[in-house]
């Protein structure tokens, strides 16, 4: 039997706690998979419930409470981080590769923020860095693009990447539940980001298509460069015309090479056609729809969030660094965006389709106008209705499907309408893809 290959985890939360589990419970198959015993060395949180709970599953694991003691260790051979965040995280994925320490790390912030310069360092000091887990879950999308489709030309990558928008958009389409109660229900179910304000600003899932737009077109792309668009404006009535009109609201994310060799990179909520497989992913389930030049179309569906999925992709990674280690090959993969900067379109350049929601008086003309107003700006009506309010108010809601039009057109035409008395709250648009 070859060398057993030790494993230092640092941060023991929800994901931590599931790395753990796998690592006892499926220990047979891991290390033979692995080709050499993995054994779990040494974990440190600052939690000492935390650390109680891996006490009463291996007494043999050593504890520690700071995670910076850990890359120091001689009995550990692969540092897996999993604290989150970027600043402290940076410092110790850093140690740990100074120390000539592989990594593994599901950290998509620090990745995504930080990435460039730390797969540097871990080529510099001859170490892995991995992080499958950072991008949906259980979901194996890094490797796909890295590896499967490492030949192809990617045309784009559309996806839902963020579980807990996922499922608090399903919540409220399939059961009703309002928003903060979807909410809470993700956060109890531990799909939720630390601070879910990351999940539900779109945040997270720009953070994973950046690391996306790295791999399938080499952009070094910053999440502050992509448009980026919450869930948390979606209305339940949304949810009905959309219904009513043939699609799902998801909460996407879409990287596209143009024609023009731009790069058309967004997170926001969208209305995908319900003849779309994206449309019928549901809950905190993730999806990713690749269509690649060659490979054609492919579609990859899975838990993207909670800590059994999760730690399985953080124990693939670890199976396969040791695997590169025992045949003394670090290394072996490919990280970075070789081609540095590209441009990226600017959402106003963007030709959607869209769909419009807006608050009206109920009164004579107003149609008339609206339409004209949308008529004069060169947007397209494509279909449709209007329900009087309750209540005698005198109000009343018009939903629209546009054909395609530029979205500076769109915005400024909806300014200007709102700029009007012809409506009474500002008018809701949210972008179509298909
Ligand atoms: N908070 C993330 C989600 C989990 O809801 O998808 C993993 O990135």
């Amino acid at each position: 039997m070859k060398r057993e290959i030790r494993v230092g985890l640092c941060g023991c939360g929800v994901i931590g706690e599931g790395l753990v589990t796998a690592l006892q419970q499926h220990a047979d198959v891991i290390s033979a998979r692995a080709g050499a015993p993995i054994r779990l060395a040494a974990v440190a949180d600052k939690d000492p419930a935390r650390l109680d709970i891996v006490r009463a599953q291996d007494p043999s694991i050593a504890l520690l409470d700071d995670a910076f003691e850990i890359p120091k260790r001689d009995d550990v051979d692969i540092v897996v981080e999993l604290i989150g965040g970027v600043e402290v995280a940076d410092r110790l994925v850093r140690a740990a590769l100074d120390a000539k320490k592989h990594v593994v790390t599901a950290n998509k912030a620090l990745l995504a923020e930080r990435g460039a310069a730390l797969f540097e360092l871990a080529e510099a000091n001859g170490c892995d860095l991995y992080f499958e887990a950072a991008v949906a879950g259980a979901i194996p999308v890094i490797r796909v693009i890295r590896e499967s489709l490492a030949s192809d030309h990617i045309r784009s990558v559309r996806g839902i990447i963020n579980g807990t928008s996922n499922y608090i958009l399903s919540s409220m389409a399939n059961d009703g539940a309002a928003f903060g109660d979807a909410l809470k229900a993700a956060q109890e179910a531990g799909f939720a980001e630390a601070d879910p304000t990351l999940d539900i600003t779109g945040g997270d899932a720009s953070h994973k298509l950046a690391l996306i737009a790295g791999l399938a077109f080499g952009a070094r792309v910053l999440p502050s460069e992509i448009p980026t668009e919450g869930i948390e404006q979606v209305d339940p009535r949304d949810i009905q015309y959309a219904r009513n009109f043939g699609y799902a609201i998801r909460p996407l994310a879409v990287a596209e090479r143009l024609q023009d060799g731009a790069l058309d990179l967004r997170v926001h909520p969208a209305l995908v056609p319900q003849s779309d497989p994206l449309a019928h992913v549901d809950g905190a389930l993730n999806a990713v729809a690749i269509q690649g030049a060659m490979v054609g179309p492919s579609f990859l569906s899975g838990l993207g969030a909670g800590a059994a999925p999760t730690a399985t992709s953080v124990a693939g990674d670890i199976i396969d660094i040791a695997r590169n280690s025992l045949a003394g090959a670090p290394m072996r993969r490919w990280y970075l965006p070789t081609e540095g900067a590209q441009e990226i379109q600017a959402i106003a350049d963007l030709s959607s389709r869209y769909y419009l929601r807006f608050s009206v008086q109920d009164e004579s003309g107003v149609l008339a106008a609206l339409s004209g107003a949308l008529g004069d700006s060169g947007i397209s009506i494509e279909l449709m209705v209007q329900d009087v309010d309750d209540g005698d108010g005198g109000t009343a809601t018009i939903a629209m499907l546009t054909h395609h039009a530029h979205e500076g057109d769109v915005r400024a035409a909806l300014d200007a309408i709102d700029d009007t008395h012809l409506t009474t709250a500002s008018t809701h648009l949210i972008r179509i893809v298909e």
